[in-house]
């Protein structure tokens, strides 16, 4: 089945500060998003690529993907998006059309995404597997807490969770089109990621290895390391 990636771009990046929203900041002089959106276009599977804009910005994102060309077999189209992540990904789900059975959801905060890591998504979906996640096992030990309500007050722990059975998932996520569609329709609570969607539906979700230079850029020091990362590649 062809391969559509829809990568939901529309968010402030209120984390990272004042300035542009996050998905147009530059990393080592070229937005952030034209590197992701390279990223998932760098799979030969992938033949269509669905930005979702910030709602004021798609004729500014479409000139900028007009200015950085994508390989001959990738199409792209550009969405405007909604108030959170959850509705930005559905609005761009809509716009993908009904052959492509495998859909990817990608975060424009993670522009450096290897193309091994994308195909490995890719592979899990077409053998079979309604949802697949890249993930890492965690470094820091964690905490369940009972949340302070004023920030900064000490908060009681709760439990430690044994760390050898965590996982930090990234994306992209891979989903049959269908269960990713009905997904959407079906769950009305927030969520932080689409996986958890399908899992809410009852169906299996499998991890695949997720890589280091998937991680998210949230706050300022992640430009930092990205902008690292970007000049070990000569980028
Ligand atoms: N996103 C989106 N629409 C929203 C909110 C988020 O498309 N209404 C996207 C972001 O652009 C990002 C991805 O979802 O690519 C992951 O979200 P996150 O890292 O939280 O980005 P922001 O929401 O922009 O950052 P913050 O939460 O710090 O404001
Ligand atoms: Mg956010």
């Amino acid at each position: 089945a062809p391969v559509a990636a829809v990568i939901p771009a529309a968010g402030r990046g209120v984390r990272l500060g004042p300035g542009a929203p996050k998905a147009l900041r530059a990393l080592n002089g070229t937005p952030m998003l034209i590197h992701a959106v390279h990223s998932l276009a760098a799979s030969r599977h992938v033949s269509l690529v669905v930005v979702v804009a910030p709602a004021d910005g798609p004729t500014e994102v479409k000139s900028l993907l007009d200015a950085h060309a994508l390989p001959e077999r990738t199409d792209f189209v550009v969405v405007p998006g909604g108030e959170s992540r959850q509705e930005s990904v559905a609005l761009g789900l809509a716009a993908v059309p009904p052959e492509y059975g495998v859909v990817l959801v990608h975060d424009a905060a993670r522009p450096l995404v290897p193309v091994d890591t994308v195909d490995a998504v890719i592979e899990a979906v077409r053998a079979g597997a309604p949802a697949v996640v890249p993930a890492l096992p965690l470094t820091d030990t964690v905490k369940e807490v009972e949340p302070a309500t004023e920030p900064g007050a000490p908060e009681p722990v709760v439990a430690t969770p044994e760390r050898a059975r965590l996982r930090a998932v990234q994306t992209p996520q891979g989903f049959d089109r269908a269960t990713l569609v009905r997904a959407h329709e079906t769950v009305t609570e927030d969520v932080t990621d689409d996986a958890s969607m399908v899992e809410q539906l009852g169906l299996p979700v499998v991890t695949v290895p997720g890589h280091e230079e998937a991680f998210k850029v949230t706050r300022p020091l992640d430009l930092v390391l990205a902008e690292a990362v970007l000049a070990r590649r000569r980028l």
